[in-house]
């Protein structure tokens, strides 16, 4: 979704993608992405994403799905044990149309809801809230910045203390429609979030990975944890390989009961200790 992209397609507006989803589309690809009844992953899918997953999300985890469209990803977490993944799109047709699909697995539930106002679920309801291109959608959108800092106070009331929102987008060092460089990001997810600790990696697109293993399938993704500067740029040294980089931006919701016990835990074994 680049800047171009989002100049000339309203990505922002339910009537775009309903029309989307409703047109009929016989092959996928990244620019026609899924049109009516076919299935299609923005970005990175499921065995990409799968190591950062489970090494954070138990199999039990409350998962919220921001912007499912007709990704495969809320299925193939289902598929790997996952208990329960809840999946919101702004689209009612893309929300119907995978309702139908997913009618025989009770671990998949959708909801047509904006983003911005997510009143139905509890505070501190979900272990985990996904964001694969919905906050990028919103940044094409008339009230771009108003409305993404409304969608991540919402998350952030959403998310269990402890809970993690993951954020992937593609770079574009070019496009300051989007925020999409790191800076403006990693500004805006903790202003808006209230976020205390966010990590990056970095991870090349498919097509690159693919060239790059001269057409033989990695056992593993290649992901590099990249540590930002203190204002959210990348390091001095940093090189990217692909230009096309995909960034996964995680965040973590302040804790503050458990940080607080293990201080007084911290205190109660340096006194020990004396
Ligand atoms: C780029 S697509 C990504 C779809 C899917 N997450 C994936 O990775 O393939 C963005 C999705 O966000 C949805 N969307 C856009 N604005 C939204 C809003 N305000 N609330 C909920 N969903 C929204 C669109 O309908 C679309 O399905």
């Amino acid at each position: 979704m680049g800047g171009g992209e989002c100049r000339s397609n309203d990505y922002g507006a339910a009537a775009y993608w309903d029309a989307r989803y409703s047109s009929p589309s016989p092959s996928s690809t990244a620019t026609t992405g899924g049109g009516g009844g076919a299935f299609f992953d923005w970005y990175q899918a499921y065995p990409a994403l799968r190591p950062l997953l489970r090494a954070r999300l138990p199999a039990s985890s409350r998962v919220l799905m921001l912007g499912c469209g007709n990704s495969l990803l809320s299925e193939d977490m289902v598929k790997d044990g996952y208990e329960e993944v809840v999946n919101v799109d702004i689209s009612s047709v893309v929300i119907e149309q995978m309702r139908e699909k997913h009618v025989d697995i009770p671990q998949l539930t959708y909801f047509q809801m904006d983003v911005r106002d997510m009143s139905l679920f509890g505070d501190g309801t979900f272990d985990c809230v996904l964001d694969k291109g919905t906050l990028d959608a919103m940044m094409c959108g008339d009230d771009a910045p108003l409305g993404a800092s409304k969608m991540l106070a919402e998350v952030a009331r959403i998310l269990r203390p402890g809970g993690i929102y993951m954020l992937v987008h593609p770079l574009n060092l070019n496009n300051t429609i989007t925020y999409g460089c790191p800076k403006e990001r990693v500004q805006l997810l903790y202003q808006a979030g209230s976020h205390k600790k966010i990590e990056l990696y970095i991870m090349p697109t498919p097509g690159y990975q693919l060239k790059w293993s001269k057409g033989v399938s990695l056992a593993q993704p290649i992901m590099e944890e990249v540590s930002l500067t203190v204002d959210g740029q990348l390091p001095p040294d940093y090189v990217l390989k692909d230009p096309e980089s995909h960034f996964i931006y995680i965040c973590k919701k302040p804790d503050a009961a458990n940080e607080a016990n293990s201080v007084v835990a911290n205190e109660g074994e340096t006194i020990t200790s004396k």
